[in-house]
């Protein structure tokens, strides 16, 4: 994840003791965040100073709509939620594979659900994230950062997949609502409960920041929760995932990075071997 320059910091605000939230805007237009202990410590960023949606669409999105495209009923299971960029990219996609649940959204029909039954858990080790995206989704997000950050978030999403509020917030609550998008805070707590999993959205921060995160400890117990049809995808590329990946027997590709990163990893296990595109 990449650092931004102090003249990109607009806004900080204390969430609650101890606890400091930084809204940064990166070179796509995008926001992206950090948290810190300190209103003056530098913490890293949560996506590329190049940009937080582009990243996020190359890195993710292209994961998420291969594996809606080969998985019924696919279990995402994303790390961590931060801004909500990987949900919001579930959400839209989701939508759009089906027309007539597009359609029925804007009538607030839940039927159509249950021919669509994705799963989602999402995990967050600020539990006051999960609390502001959901009551960003109920229309009470109390936080006016945030707001401003889901705003645009979903100002970007929107025209991307040429959807309204009304429906990805329907889709987003009707999928929490009925125990199927799952808010949970933090992983290593929590990881041991998950059902079978078919796409990681790998989106730690870094070694540095996480280095639990990357241990092979953890990252062979946590595949270990793959399904025989899975993808992993992740901004980063280290030996130890790759390790990891094949011991739980992953096929990796090792694609190009995100604007100065060398590479990043794409591995599939029991699916095709397409590769996504390199570029946008
Ligand atoms: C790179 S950011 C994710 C950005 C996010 N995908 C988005 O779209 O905004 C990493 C996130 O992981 C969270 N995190 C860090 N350690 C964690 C842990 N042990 N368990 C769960 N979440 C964690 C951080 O609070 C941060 O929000």
């Amino acid at each position: 994840m990449g650092s931004l320059r102090e003249e990109d910091l607009l806004e900080s605000r204390k969430e609650r003791e101890g606890l400091y939230f930084h809204l940064l805007k990166t070179l796509d237009g995008s926001y992206s965040a950090s948290s810190s202990s300190s209103e003056k410590m530098d913490q890293e960023s949560m996506h590329s100073s190049q940009g937080a949606f582009t990243e996020t669409e190359y890195i993710y999105g292209e994961a998420i709509q291969f594996c809606l495209e080969q998985i019924q009923h696919a279990h995402f299971v994303n790390l961590g939620l931060g801004i909500g960029y990987n949900e919001m990219s579930i959400f839209c996609r989701a939508i759009t594979r089906l027309p007539d649940l597009k359609e029925s959204l804007s009538k607030t029909d839940f039927q159509l659900l249950d021919r669509f039954k994705i799963k989602i858990t999402s995990f967050e080790l600020h539990s006051e994230l999960n609390q502001h995206f959901l009551d960003y989704l109920k229309d009470d997000c109390k936080n006016p950062m945030l707001k401003k950050a889901y705003d645009h978030i979903f100002s970007l999403y929107l025209e991307k997949f040429e959807l309204t509020a009304i429906q990805v917030k329907t889709y987003a609550l009707a999928l929490y609502d009925a125990g199927l998008w799952r808010l949970q805070e933090e992983v290593l707590a929590n990881y041991q409960s998950l059902e079978k999993v078919n796409c990681y959205l790998f989106d730690a921060y870094s070694k540095s920041a996480s280095s639990e995160l990357w241990s092979p400890h953890f990252l062979e117990s946590f595949l270990e929760k793959a399904d025989d049809k899975s993808i992993l995808s992740t901004y980063a590329a280290t030996g130890d995932l790759n390790r990891a990946l094949r011991s739980r027997g992953f096929w990796i590709h090792s694609r190009a990075g995100f604007a100065f990163k060398r590479q990043s990893t794409w591995a599939i296990k029991g699916l095709p071997k397409e590769l996504p595109p390199d570029t946008l």
